[in-house]
C-alpha cells in the first residue's frame, strides 16, 4: 500500500501466509477476516422451537396494523429480526403470526390479529396489536410465530411476555408454569410508554432460523 498502512483485513492476510496465524480444523479464511470486527456477524442460537397449535389458519393477509383504532386492549408493537445461525440477517423472510384478541378469542372466521409478513432487506419485520389475553387451556399470554425463509427449516414458535402475571415478575424462574413454554428465551421483555391515548407496549422478539 502506498502509505505503509496495513488495513485489518491485510493484516490478517499476511499473518495468514507468513504462518503466524493458523487456521483451526474447520475454521475458513472468512471466520479469520471477520475476526474482530463489530460489523461482522456472528454465531447465534436457533430460536426455540414451540407447538403451533390449532387455531392456524392460511392466507393470512399481508397487513402490518392488526388492532383496529376502537380495538379494547393495550396497544402492543412487536418488532425484531430474522437471522440465520450465522448472524446472517434473512432478508425476505415471511412471518405468519396469530394470537387472540385482549378478551382470549381467536377469530376463526376470518382474520383479524393474524397476518403475513415479510422482513426487509435487514431482516427487520414489526406489526401494531394489543395484548393478547389469556384464554382457557393455555397458562400465558402468547404471540404464535410460523417464520421460514429459502435455505432455512421452517420454525414454529411463540412469543411470551415477561409482564405476564403467572411470571410474578420472575419468568426465569415461572416460566414452566405454563408447560408449553421450553426455554425462557422465548419470554421477552416489555417496554411501556406514555402515549397521548394512554399507554402502549412494545417488545422486540429477534428470530434465528437453522440452515436447513
Ligand atoms: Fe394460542
Amino acid at each position: 500500500m502506498a502509505s505503509g498502512h496495513l488495513t485489518r483485513r491485510d493484516l490478517l492476510l499476511k499473518c495468514v501466509s507468513l504462518g503466524t496465524l493458523t487456521l483451526a480444523p474447520g475454521a475458513s479464511l472468512a471466520d479469520v477476516l471477520a475476526w474482530g470486527d463489530p460489523q461482522a456477524p456472528s454465531a447465534r442460537t436457533p430460536t426455540a422451537w414451540d407447538e403451533l397449535g390449532p387455531f392456524y389458519k392460511r392466507d393470512a393477509p399481508h397487513v402490518a396494523e392488526l388492532r383496529a383504532p376502537t380495538d379494547a386492549g393495550l396497544p402492543l408493537t412487536v418488532s425484531g429480526q430474522v437471522f440465520d445461525t450465522r448472524g446472517r440477517a434473512l432478508e425476505n423472510a415471511t412471518l405468519e403470526i396469530w394470537q387472540a384478541n385482549d378478551a382470549g378469542l381467536y377469530d376463526l372466521d376470518g382474520y383479524r390479529y393474524r397476518a403475513a409478513l415479510v422482513a426487509d432487506r435487514t431482516g427487520r419485520y414489526a406489526f401494531g396489536s394489543v395484548m393478547p389475553g389469556h384464554y382457557p387451556g393455555r397458562v400465558c399470554q402468547h404471540i404464535h410465530y410460523l417464520v421460514q425463509a429459502p435455505g432455512c427449516k421452517p420454525l414454529t414458535t411463540q412469543l411470551y411476555f415477561a409482564t405476564d402475571p403467572v411470571f410474578a415478575g420472575d419468568p426465569a424462574r415461572n416460566y414452566r408454569k405454563d408447560p408449553l413454554i421450553y426455554s425462557v428465551d422465548l419470554v421477552r421483555p416489555v417496554k411501556l410508554a406514555k402515549t397521548p391515548a394512554g399507554s402502549a407496549a412494545s417488545v422486540t422478539f429477534e428470530i434465528v432460523l437453522e440452515r436447513a
